[in-house]
């Protein structure tokens, strides 16, 4: 469900990016809760065109589940070319509008706790990180966080003041490392793309021998940049289940190919069942399990509709189903029978999911 949020404040980052931070009014802030890492969907309905829905991650600190639900919730928003809530978000919002949102949701997160933790990022995908970092140094006073990210320059790096007010705050704690793609650097990392080798090069020079005890991973940005540090981390032997992933940008992502199975036949029957109440709609040639919900229930979760942000996820209660792609959901929770909306056709009569599970 949709809430109206004010536009309370408006931080320029860098040319083409601004923190966005909404007002949560009393009796929503604790349907506002968030875990550090999880996003907000929102809808926007452009002068010309369909509605739109896009996920930004929330970038703010978590405040402690005894403490009442935030009063403020910040986003971090890049422009991307060619994306029309982007542009609209950088160049046009003012303090005072409205933005339509949805309540927290994602599971690439990160619950405070004592341990040792690495973020792997690229561009904006520092966004869910900074929640992250501020929360848990906040929070646990022996964790501690590294942060290994790449952006093509100094001025086109979000969030570069609000890590180095985190460093001076927990120096100890804290550890930055930053590549440039493309912009020489005085100290610090070589320039370059932070490719699988380079980064299998840095761990240990970051993390020593304090490599094996990291107790989370957390790998987030552009599909190059997150398979090239999974492949890494697989050559250092890190356990595959401590290690979380956020793709941003779906375009990126490329279909895997289709089971030739799973084209939707005319006469398949979806059933579906979100908050509470089900229905069963035939399908039409074609569709996806999102696409015959949402002509019948236009409250069904989605955002990106591209396989990469999870809010479409739903349990897999009946029949089965082939996926064009996925990469949201862990092995894991494709073996527990959750699936992607967005990307399900029907490979049996009979379908039947569960958004609520
Ligand atoms: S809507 Fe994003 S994965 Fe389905």
């Amino acid at each position: 469900m949709f809430h109206p949020l004010t536009v309370s404040r408006l931080d320029h980052l860098t040319e083409d990016s601004v923190a966005v931070t909404l007002d949560v009014p009393p009796e929503l802030r604790d349907t506002f809760r968030h875990v550090p890492g999880q996003h907000l969907t929102f809808r926007h309905t452009p002068e010309v065109g369909e509605e739109l829905r896009r996920n930004y991650s929330i970038c703010s600190a978590a405040p402690p589940a005894d403490a009442p639900g935030p009063a403020h919730l910040t986003v971090g928003v890049r422009h991307i070319d060619g994306g029309v809530f982007s542009a609209h978000v950088v160049k046009e919002l003012k303090v005072g509008d409205t933005l339509h949102v949805m309540p927290p949701t994602g599971r690439f997160v990160l619950p405070p706790a004592p341990g040792r933790y690495v973020a792997i990022v690229g561009g904006s995908g520092v966004t869910p990180v900074l929640s992250m970092a501020a929360t848990l140094l906040a929070r646990e006073p022996a964790a501690r966080f590294t942060v290994l990210r790449c952006d093509r320059s100094a001025a086109s790096t979000m969030f570069l003041e609000e890590f180095a007010d985190l460093k001076d705050r927990c120096p100890s704690r804290l550890q930055l490392a930053h590549a440039f793609s493309r912009e020489e650097q005085q100290a610090g990392l070589a320039t370059g793309r932070l490719d699988a080798p380079r980064i299998a090069a840095l761990l240990p020079s970051l993390l020593g021998e304090t490599l094996p005890d990291v107790a989370g991973w957390y790998l987030c940005g552009p599909l190059g940049l997150v398979e090239a540090a999974r492949g890494a981390l697989r050559e250092a032997g890190v356990d595959r289940r401590r290690v979380h992933t956020e793709l941003f940008h779906a375009d990126a992502a490329p279909a895997v190919e289709r089971p030739p199975k799973a084209v939707t036949a005319a006469g398949s029957r979806a059933t579906a069942t979100l908050d509470g109440r089900s229905g069963t709609w035939p399908m039409r040639s074609g569709e996806t399990l999102l696409e015959t919900v949402l002509r019948n229930r236009s409250d069904a979760p989605y955002a990106c509709k591209g396989g990469v942000c999870g809010t479409c996820r739903a349990h897999l209660v009946r029949g089965e189903v082939g996926m064009d792609r996925n990469y949201a959901l862990e092995p894991e929770e494709v073996a527990d029978g959750y699936v992607l909306a967005c990307q399900s056709r029907p490979l049996t009569a009979e379908v039947a999911i569960d958004f609520d599970a």
